[in-house]
């Protein structure tokens, strides 16, 4: 039995592993993947080049406005792209990280993110995470999981995946930002990160990726009756 044309929404903490959890899953049902927080990082990419945040404030008066004319897509399946150009290792820098979570607390910018995002999503048949995708991107999404892992595994995997790309990150600095990034994603005014009632809650602190797959096919069977979502 195949999967049914559903909307997948994954929801969660900071380098909880939604992002490769969701990549398996695509991949294991044959759905395609959209990273929304890449949309808010290509936002705050934007507007650091731009000159628009400077020594941490934003300059709302152009930010703004220039949302209009910006486009920020993804192309090749889920790269992300600034007009030609893709920008998919820029959006992950420390310094991007530093800034895109006061940049996604403006109204008008998750305005602008939610309305591409709804676009992708009217065919269903994806899977989309970020920290707000099943309580006001898609809250009618059929199947809903909120990650959660302990904060030092978090940082540890975000330190390697750093390390893995030749940079040369401070544990403690890492630590920090996902921390900040964690209180200002979960107290802003405008669809704080939280979990949505009717999600399954996964902790993956100590879970392999395998775990993880086996997890989910749990969840398919029980809700679906699927057994082998490729069969
Ligand atoms: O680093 P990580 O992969 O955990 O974060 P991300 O998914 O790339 O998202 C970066 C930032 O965008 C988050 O810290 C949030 O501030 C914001 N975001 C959001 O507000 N709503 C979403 N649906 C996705 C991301």
């Amino acid at each position: 039995m195949k999967v049914p044309d559903i909307i997948i929404a994954i929801d969660g903490y900071s380098s909880t592993g939604k992002s490769t959890f969701a990549k398996l899953i695509s991949k294991d049902f044959g759905f395609l993947y959209l990273d929304s927080g890449a949309l808010y990082r290509g936002v705050t990419l934007f507007a650091l080049e731009s000159g628009f945040i400077k020594d941490g404030d934003i300059d709302l008066e152009r930010l703004i406005p220039a949302l209009d004319g910006l486009d920020i897509h993804f192309e090749d399946g889920s790269k992300t792209y600034m007009g030609q150009r893709c920008i998919e290792s820029e959006i992950r820098t420390l310094e991007v990280s530093g800034s895109v979570s006061p940049i996604a607390a403006i109204p008008q910018v998750r305005c602008y993110v939610d309305k591409k995002l709804r676009e992708f999503g009217e065919k269903g048949r994806i899977v989309m995470d970020g920290r707000d995708i099943g309580t006001t991107v898609f809250p009618n999404a059929q199947l809903k999981i909120f990650m959660v892992a302990d904060d030092n595994v978090r940082a540890q995997r975000r330190y390697d995946e750093m390390v893995a790309k030749g940079e040369t990150p401070d544990f403690e600095e890492v630590l920090k930002n996902l921390k900040e990034r964690d209180h200002i994603d979960s107290t802003r005014e405008t669809s704080p990160l939280r979990q949505a009632e009717d999600a399954f809650v996964m902790d993956n602190s100590d879970m392999t990726l395998h775990e993880e797959t086996v997890w989910m096919r749990g969840i398919l069977q029980g809700r679906f009756g699927i057994l082998d979502p490729r069969a």
